[in-house]
């Protein structure tokens, strides 16, 4: 196959390469595509071999299941019990960056169970419907639900471009297809469905106050959520200098680094008299900096930069997952 002689992976996500994309997951082979939040790493989510691909090429941790993409709700229920709030939220927000912990079905049907290792053996399932023609297509010319994780490399920030995917993975994965940046940037946001109240696991682009107006929120302490949550046990997002943050006041950080080379991102300017920065990028608004904020990282590490600096946006609106995306990559 054509594929399998090209010096790189990547190819322009047409009709015809999403075709041969679709058989290579039928086939147990993993393929990177976009969706609106990020690339992910795919496979089949029902072939457990195929499945250990993906930890393996991402030296991804056993215990950190995977995300099941389907193409909606009658797809969810094959895979997931569908409670009330669930449904609630699939209506609302899907097609779209929200995933939902919901327990899996202990159907009869074999062919509809996860096989353990895509739920890191737990009882439940995270099933998301991602709102980008590529993904769609590729989940209904396979027939199957894909299990995709971001398409890094297990603690490197996300990628949101295909050659970011070949940079980290190259080899490993059989094909990229090419969709361009990705619009959002940041992953999805991960929420609990299985109790009384729905648990945000994680924050992304559907916000506390858009969940708000659909279900009823657990309002729990963080020891609680992260116990549910087996994706924050695990460094994530760092890049391969330091990360600093900035409260968008304090000059302490910039005297800090005089006579080093710094690289800044943010929504404001440094402090003009302290700006000695050798790369920078002012966004304009919270969207640009969560659509921009790993391939940042990722051009500021490659660029001669040591440090990196990063202002906190406040918490509204995608301003949270900037915020936890910065924090845990700031191994703070
Ligand atoms: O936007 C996204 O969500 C991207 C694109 C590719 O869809 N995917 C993504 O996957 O970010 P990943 O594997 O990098 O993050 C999935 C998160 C992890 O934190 C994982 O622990 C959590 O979802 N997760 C998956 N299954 C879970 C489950 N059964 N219970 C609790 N958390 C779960
Ligand atoms: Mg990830």
């Amino acid at each position: 196959m054509i594929y399998e002689t090209s010096e790189t992976k990547i190819v322009p996500a047409t009709r015809e390469w999403i075709a041969s994309a679709a058989e290579i997951i039928k086939s147990g082979g993993l393929v990177a595509f976009p969706t609106e939040t990020v690339y992910g790493l795919g496979a089949n989510a029902l072939d457990g071999g195929a499945v250990g691909k993906i930890f393996k090429a991402k030296g991804r941790p056993q215990d950190n299941p995977l995300i099941l993409h389907v193409s909606g709700i009658r797809d969810a229920m094959k895979y997931a019990e569908v409670n009330e709030s669930a449904e609630a939220m699939m209506h609302a927000f899907w097609p779209g960056p929200l995933t939902i912990v919901m327990f899996s079905t202990a159907s009869a049907d074999t062919d509809c169970q996860v096989p353990s290792v895509t739920r890191a053996n737990l009882g439940t399932v995270a099933l998301r419907a991602p709102l980008h023609p590529v993904a769609i297509s590729l989940i209904e010319s396979t027939g199957f639900p894909i299990a995709a994780p971001s398409a890094n490399r297990s603690g490197r920030p996300s990628p949101t471009t295909a050659q970011a995917v070949a940079d980290d993975l190259g080899d490993a994965v059989d094909l990229i297809l090419d969709g361009g940046p990705t619009k959002i940037g940041v992953e999805s946001t991960v929420v609990d469905a299985t109790r009384g109240s729905v648990a945000i696991l994680r924050p992304g682009g559907v916000t506390e106050e858009m969940l708000g107006k659909v279900v009823d929120l657990f309002e729990g302490d963080e020891g609680d959520i992260a116990h549910r949550s087996p994706g924050t046990r695990h460094r994530h997002y760092a890049p391969d200098i330091p990360l600093f943050l900035w409260d968008g006041e304090e000059r302490d950080s910039f005297v800090r680094v005089l006579g080093v080379r710094w690289c800044y991102m943010g929504l404001r300017e440094p402090p003009s008299d302290l700006d000695t920065s050798h790369r920078k990028a002012i966004f304009s608004s919270v969207d640009e900096y969560a659509r921009e904020l790993f391939t940042k990282l990722r051009e500021f590490e490659s660029c001669g930069g040591e440090i990196i600096i990063a202002e906190l946006p406040d918490g509204r609106n995608i301003g949270g997952a900037v915020r936890n995306r910065l924090m845990r990559a700031a191994g703070s």
